[in-house]
């Protein structure tokens, strides 16, 4: 069988990790009295956040410029390949947007954070900006949840209703070689 490179696979299941730890880390913040705790949790939602920006451009890299991607068989019709194709858009620009707008939003407010140890910037004061892409930030993240939720079952729609190879594709294992084609 035929999988995704190692690269699309290796950053597929590790952006999966940091949208959990990104969203993981914020929900449960508020859930401890100790401010130290909710200030790392905090800290931990922003880094994930962060990182996780890194992993979905280069993986963006990847997707716009690779010839094909991997032919799901038995093959799907036509209008599900455009909206799978549309589906994963908008799971880029959900979570390349995301990053951007919750950095600015705390550089717009004088607040500088550690990003893998280094403390990040700041920008002139505006509250009034600050404020509406932190709305921005947490509407454009509950859609998230729908995006990877739906994203998920059609995964497992495919691989335990469908019995296809979408899911397998994404899966790591040992790659075939085509030594008898040419
Ligand atoms: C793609 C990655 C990210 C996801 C999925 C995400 C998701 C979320 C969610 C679900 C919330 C909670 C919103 C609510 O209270 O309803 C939140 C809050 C927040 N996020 Fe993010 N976020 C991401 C990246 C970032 C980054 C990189 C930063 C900043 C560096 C950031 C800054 C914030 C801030 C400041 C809040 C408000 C939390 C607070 O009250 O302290 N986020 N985010
Ligand atoms: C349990 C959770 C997940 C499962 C089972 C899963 C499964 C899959 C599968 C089977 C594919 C290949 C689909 C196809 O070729 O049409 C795929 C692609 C993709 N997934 Fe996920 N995924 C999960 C979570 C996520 C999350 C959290 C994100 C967001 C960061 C994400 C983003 C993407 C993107 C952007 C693609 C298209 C990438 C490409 O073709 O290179 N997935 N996923």
């Amino acid at each position: 069988m035929q999988r995704f490179s190692s690269w699309t696979i290796g950053l597929h299941w590790l952006s999966v990790g940091l949208v959990i730890g990104a969203y993981t880390s914020v929900n449960l913040k508020d859930a401890f009295s100790d401010y130290r705790i909710s200030e790392l949790l905090r800290l931990v939602h922003f880094n994930c956040g962060g990182l996780l920006w890194g992993v979905m451009m280069a993986r963006f890299v990847i997707f716009i410029t690779r010839s094909k991607a991997v032919a799901i068989v038995p093959p799907i019709a036509r209008l599900q390949q455009v909206i799978s194709k549309l589906m994963h858009y908008l799971m880029f620009a959900c979570f390349l947007s995301l990053p951007i707008l919750g950095a600015l939003s705390l550089a717009l407010q004088q607040q500088s954070w550690p990003f893998l140890g280094i403390m990040t910037p700041i920008l002139g004061e505006d509250f009034k900006a600050s404020v509406q892409l932190h709305q921005f930030h947490e509407q454009i993240a509950t859609i998230g949840y729908f995006l990877v939720g739906l994203h998920a079952l059609a995964a497992f729609y495919h691989h335990f209703v469908r019995k296809d190879n979408t899911l397998l594709r994404m899966l790591p294992g040992r790659r075939e070689h085509h030594h008898t084609k040419p």
